[in-house]
């Protein structure tokens, strides 16, 4: 096991180059499945998350070759059609396998992935979607088991929005009898990403991007190249941490788009924000206004940055209400905020944080992947020495995060944890 040391205090100043978006090359990578001939995929994280969908594919006899910053698969022959416990558990995204099996083999027996700690996070709007494709659903013995001669196409209705549901029933349409329209779909940038990839193994899709996608199916798809966005999760993790340090950062390869409610929430904030082309310049202000926030989804504030919003909210000058209306159990950080001191009270899905003066080092807890990069966040600001545990949750989703933040002038180092 390992843990991060922090030794807080020092404004980030500086050029970051932001990576690969690790919820768009999950998809992506799947998506091969659908596929005869080699695909390349370039712009890919060093992450967990990725080996992980790696050695899911490999599982179900393709070839995927990683090498540095790209990954290369071919899924001429799928032998097994069956996603592990034991993978889906460490990773919920592997259920995006699900759309492309059932569409290329017709069948498919995916683990289901429980709850985690965010939230419950069924998967019921990804079937129900199935089914009204023709797909045959059972689950049993903790699987979900689907089969389907050929899907048809259909109008699917999501009741709420799902980014991994759109993705998985835009891949399984591809194939289908007919055309599909998606209504009530996510916007968010990994589902175009996405639909601009499956264009070029020649799905015919319009409408990603919008709350409406017509895919029309086609009888078969080939490898192609394609180039990942970059992760604007990671770039907003960087804008808060800029503006929290008061520093002076420029944000290299990544799309200000799509980070647009979050620059407007740092701006209210008092960070000034200069965006030029593919990147972003900001400097943290001198006093941290306090401001509120309302998760929703794209284009709305995401969901992904409330965590490290709260830590920012921890140091403003004044109260702020944070909430979050994507899963309903994503606050595991407060507790670990306050012990560093924080003054942030729950009430049902809002989080008060009375902004104070300083924060101060402590021993906290990861518990998801971006209640980490908050609690790095918290540490840059307390001048004595934090130290996180479980950064497993970490290595998921932020490339090299500790080399990139000392790049940056932060004291941030890992060490093992001796019991
Ligand atoms: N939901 C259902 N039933 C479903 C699907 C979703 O009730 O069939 C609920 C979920 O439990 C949640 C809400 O609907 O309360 C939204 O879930 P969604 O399906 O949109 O989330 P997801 O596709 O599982 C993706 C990202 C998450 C991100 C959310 C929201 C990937 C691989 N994951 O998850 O990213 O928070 O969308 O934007 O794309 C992360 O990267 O740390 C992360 C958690």
């Amino acid at each position: 096991m390992e843990k991060i040391i922090i030794q807080g205090g020092r404004k980030l100043e500086g050029t970051v180059s932001i990576s690969g978006a690790k919820n768009s090359a999950l998809p992506i990578m799947a998506s091969a499945l659908l596929t005869r001939g080699w695909n390349y995929f370039s712009n890919i994280p060093d992450l967990k998350d990725i080996h992980t969908m790696a050695q899911l594919l490999r599982g179900f006899g393709v070839e995927v070759i990683e090498k540095k910053g790209a990954v290369k698969i071919r899924a001429d022959k799928i032998r097994h059609a069956e996603a592990p416990y034991d993978l889906v558990r460490t990773m919920r995204a592997s259920v995006v396998v699900l759309g492309p099996l059932l569409a290329r083999l017709g069948h498919a027996r995916v683990s289901l992935p429980g709850g985690c700690a965010i939230g419950a996070r069924p998967i019921d709007r990804h079937l129900k979607a199935f089914q009204e494709m023709g797909a045959d659903i059972k689950v049993e013995g903790g699987y979900v088991e689907a089969s389907s001669k050929k899907l048809k196409g259909a109008r699917i209705v999501f009741d709420d929005i799902t980014v991994t549901g759109t993705e998985n029933v835009m891949m399984a349409a591809t194939l289908a009898d007919g055309t599909t329209i998606i209504e009530n779909a996510a916007r968010e940038p990994e589902v175009p990403d996405l639909a601009e990839a499956l264009n070029k193994m020649g799905a015919r899709i319009t409408g990603a991007g919008t709350d409406t996608i017509t895919i029309e199916g086609v009888d078969e798809l080939n490898g192609t190249e394609h180039q990942i966005i970059p992760d604007r999760i990671e770039a907003g993790t960087f804008l808060m941490g800029a503006c929290m340090t008061r520093g002076n950062v420029i944000l290299q390869n990544m799309i200000p788009e799509h980070v647009s409610a979050l620059v407007s929430k740092l701006r209210e904030v008092g960070a000034l924000i200069v965006e030029e082309n593919h990147s972003l310049h900001i400097s943290g202000p001198k006093e941290i206004k306090s401001v509120d926030i309302s998760t929703h989804p794209y284009p709305g504030f995401a969901t992904d940055f409330q965590a490290q919003f709260m830590a920012l909210m921890t140091v403003a000058n004044g109260t702020s209400m944070i909430s979050e209306n994507i899963f309903e159990n994503r606050f595991m950080h407060v507790g670990e905020l306050n012990r560093m001191g924080a003054d942030i009270k729950l009430d049902r899905n809002t989080a008060v944080v009375k902004g104070i003066p300083h924060l101060s080092g402590a021993p906290v807890m990861a518990t998801d992947l971006r209640a980490s990069a908050c609690l790095i966040l918290a540490g840059l600001v307390a001048p004595d020495i934090t130290e996180i545990h479980r950064v497993y949750h970490l290595d998921r989703g932020y490339e090299r995060i500790e080399k990139k933040f000392r790049h940056l002038g932060a004291r941030v180092k890992r060490a093992k944890v001796k019991y």
